[in-house]
């Protein structure tokens, strides 16, 4: 048993990292045994599930996509809102009353909500049916903790709070075989007073740029047509291992390998280097697309968020990336709502937006989230004023996606056909290098090429397309 502590999660002594190559043999010992996987919060999160999925598989275990057909549950968890954490507790209840009937159901529980205290706490007095819980730093560990569990029935808890270690040689069984995630930095330093991703994801380790750079070969071998590079804040890679590189070089090196397709998330609109903007600028293979989140448009607000920017200098950046990337699309995320967040300060959120014209953004209702600064500090605004704010952000947001939808509505434009559209199997679906989702008529022949479209309508969310003639 080991069990997290805020305190450890919060400690950024700087130690050697190291590097540990994972040699696993794994034996299929559950073959014809069945698992269910349900995966809350981030593209981290949705790329560690493909590493649980490479565990469950070379143990033997079969996808299922019913919960009642499982013999292994796994839910792997997000902690970043307070209604991430209602999710899981209610999916939980059907996990338990579903092993009332199956005794030998075995219920795991992995991720960022395990990563609290309070969460293992509740786990451990009120909810005794789980049997493995387990962190964001050792889920190498599971193939282990799923065979004691197989033999022995008690609550098994293993979180470590922090990590000075990074992973090789860790395998996935990837969802897709056309756009594959690859993580190229872990955990975040930064802090900001509102969020608990530090605490759950631990100091940030880079992995060296030959490990990526081989991770990036071997998937263009398979084939694969898009990356994205990982991170809670990727400009941040390199400054762990003082090793003369950081993202832009990276950046740079895997525009040469010649995949296709090149994006990452997410880059804190601190330290965003001119170099970034200038090796964006210059690969075709670079996607024209950047999730710049603000989080609010008042400095006060900024301040009290340790954002560590302006909005004059977010105003510098955002104008140098869309003046030297050429058509580029941004999009962010904003909190409303912020302890004692002002009327003044909300339309100065407003403001940015009309400024940035955004082609997308996340919205939120600031949540808070124990063991952070923000939920320590006293916030006299009511949740009814927080809606309303959040409502008329939205449809300001909307606003601008719509408009630029529309503005590609007649044009041609390349889209990487991802597969069927799930409403309409007459149907594919794909992303413009700008990141704009499109449904596309046509079948099967078209997964995973990239193909000229002709945009036919615009919604908010979406754009509909047929295949370019022309
Ligand atoms: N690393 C990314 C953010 C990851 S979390 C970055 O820094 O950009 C994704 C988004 O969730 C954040 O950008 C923020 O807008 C939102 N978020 C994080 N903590 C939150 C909280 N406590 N309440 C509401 N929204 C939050
Ligand atoms: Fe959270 Fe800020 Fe780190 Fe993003 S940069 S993960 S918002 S602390
Ligand atoms: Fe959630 Fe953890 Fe991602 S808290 S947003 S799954 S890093």
């Amino acid at each position: 048993m080991n069990l997290p502590n805020l305190a450890v999660a919060a400690d950024r002594k700087k130690t050697l990292v190291k590097e540990r190559k994972l040699d696993m043999e794994i034996k299929p010992i559950y073959k014809g045994k069945k698992y269910f996987l349900r995966t809350y919060g981030c593209q981290m999160n949705v790329h560690d599930s493909e590493e649980i999925k490479y565990y469950l598989e070379s143990l033997g275990y079969e996808a299922v996509e019913e919960l009642e057909l499982a013999d292994i549950v796994v839910l792997n968890t997000c902690a970043i809102r307070e209604n991430a954490k209602d999710k899981v507790f209610g999916y939980l209840g059907r996990c338990k009353h579903l092993k009332k009937e199956k005794p030998d159901l075995i219920i795991t529980v992995a991720g960022c909500l395990m990563q609290k205290p309070n969460e293992i706490e509740e786990i451990h007095n009120r909810h005794k049916y789980i049997d493995i819980v387990i962190g964001t730093h050792n889920l190498n560990e599971l193939p282990n903790l799923i065979e004691e569990a197989n033999n022995k029935k008690t609550q098994n808890i293993e979180v470590y709070s922090n990590s000075d270690v990074v992973f090789e040689n860790v395998k996935y069984n990837r969802d897709s075989k056309i756009s594959a995630w690859i993580n190229i930095i872990y955990g975040c330093d930064k802090f900001c007073t509102y969020c608990i991703v530090p605490f759950t994801r631990g100091r940030e380790r880079s992995r060296k740029m030959e490990e990526v750079l081989e991770e990036v070969s071997n998937l263009k071998e398979q084939g694969y047509m898009e990356i994205t590079l990982l991170g809670q804040n990727v400009n941040a890679y390199g400054k762990d291992l003082d090793l003369g590189y950081d993202f832009a070089t990276l950046l740079e090196e895997v525009a040469k390998i010649g995949i296709p397709r090149i994006r990452f998330v997410t880059s804190h609109p601190w330290n965003f280097t001119d170099k970034m903007i200038d090796v964006i600028a210059k690969y075709d293979n670079i996607m024209p697309y950047v999730h710049l989140p603000i989080q609010s448009g008042s400095d006060d607000i900024l301040r009290k968020m340790n954002r560590k920017y302006t909005i004059d200098e977010y105003k510098k950046l955002f104008d140098q990336i869309k003046n030297k990337v050429k058509d580029v699309a941004i999009t962010t995320d904003i909190i409303v709502g912020f302890p004692n967040e002002t009327d003044e300060d909300f339309k100065k959120t407003l403001d940015i937006v009309n400024y940035c014209k955004y082609d997308g953004a996340y919205t939120f209702i600031f949540s808070p989230r124990e063991g952070t600064a923000a939920a320590r500090m006293e916030d006299k605004v009511s949740m009814e004023v927080k809606e309303k704010r959040l409502q008329e952000l939205n449809n300001l947001v909307n606003k601008y996606s719509l408009e630029s939808n529309q503005r590609l509505v007649g044009k041609v434009v390349e889209v990487l056909v991802n597969d069927i559209s799930e409403k309409d199997n007459n149907k594919v679906y794909g992303y413009t290098d700008t990141m704009k989702l499109v449904n596309i008529v046509g079948g099967n022949e078209l997964i995973g090429k990239i193909v000229q479209v002709k945009i036919t309508d615009a919604k908010s969310f979406s754009l509909d397309g047929e295949i370019s003639q022309e």
